[in-house]
């Protein structure tokens, strides 16, 4: 079983990539296989909604080939989860998050349904709570499970790399994966245990 994480940062090993990676490392020692995706600071177009990918019902890619879409569509393909992840900006997944994935279900979304999804968001103090569920909206109406963790998967951090001192916002994302891999093996009838790994909860509150 493979998880796809990707990483719709500018920011190549940043805070995105920090809080996936937490999600990634704890993924493989659940014994399951992972790709981490930065998209980095490439563009990624918008949909035009001019309906090209689905004139041909066999291509299930996007018409526009010159960024990475339609690479990330046909590893999507042989994935049986996704974990997006996105900074915040303006209180809102950054436009890069919501441009790709919007023209992955759309031209794809026959790669994409009924495989478990979550998605991580991180900012330095606010506004992750309606990125959050904007990104879930998308997967909402795609068929996909939604994967859930010990509280909503935010990471808080500026510069490149703080995250990893948020340690609730990291125990978050190994929970998520803990609960990604439990749901993995039950859907594949290979889970072993009745619940996933739990670890005791260690809270980080803001004023210490
Ligand atoms: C254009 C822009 C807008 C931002 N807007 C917000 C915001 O609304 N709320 C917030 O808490 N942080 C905001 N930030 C800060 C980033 O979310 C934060 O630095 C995050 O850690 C960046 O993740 P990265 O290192 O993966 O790129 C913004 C940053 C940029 C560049």
């Amino acid at each position: 079983m493979k998880v796809l994480l990707v990483s719709a940062s500018p920011r190549r090993g940043g805070n995105t990539f920090t809080a996936l990676n937490e999600v990634k490392k704890t993924l493989e020692s659940d014994g399951i296989d992972t790709e981490l995706v930065e998209l980095g600071a490439k563009p990624v177009r918008g949909c035009i909604a001019c309906g090209g990918c689905r004139r041909d019902p066999d291509k299930h890619r996007c018409v526009f080939d010159d960024d990475i879409c339609n690479t990330i569509s046909e590893k999507a393909e042989t994935a049986d989860a996704f974990v997006f992840g996105t900074p915040v900006y303006y209180g809102v997944p950054n436009a890069t998050a919501m441009a790709l994935i919007q023209r992955l279900l759309y031209s794809n979304g026959g790669a994409f349904q009924y495989k478990p999804v979550a998605n991580v968001c991180v900012c330095r103090r606010g506004g992750a709570d309606v990125a959050y569920q904007t990104m879930n909206m998308m997967f909402e109406m795609c068929n996909m499970p939604i994967v859930t963790s010990q509280y909503w998967n935010i990471a808080y951090g500026r510069e490149k790399g703080e995250a990893a001192s948020d340690t609730e916002g990291m125990q978050t994302m190994r929970t998520l994966a803990h609960n990604m891999s439990w749901m993995l093996k039950k859907i594949h009838g290979l889970a072993t245990t009745d619940l996933p790994e739990k670890e005791p909860w260690s809270p980080m509150n803001f004023i210490r």
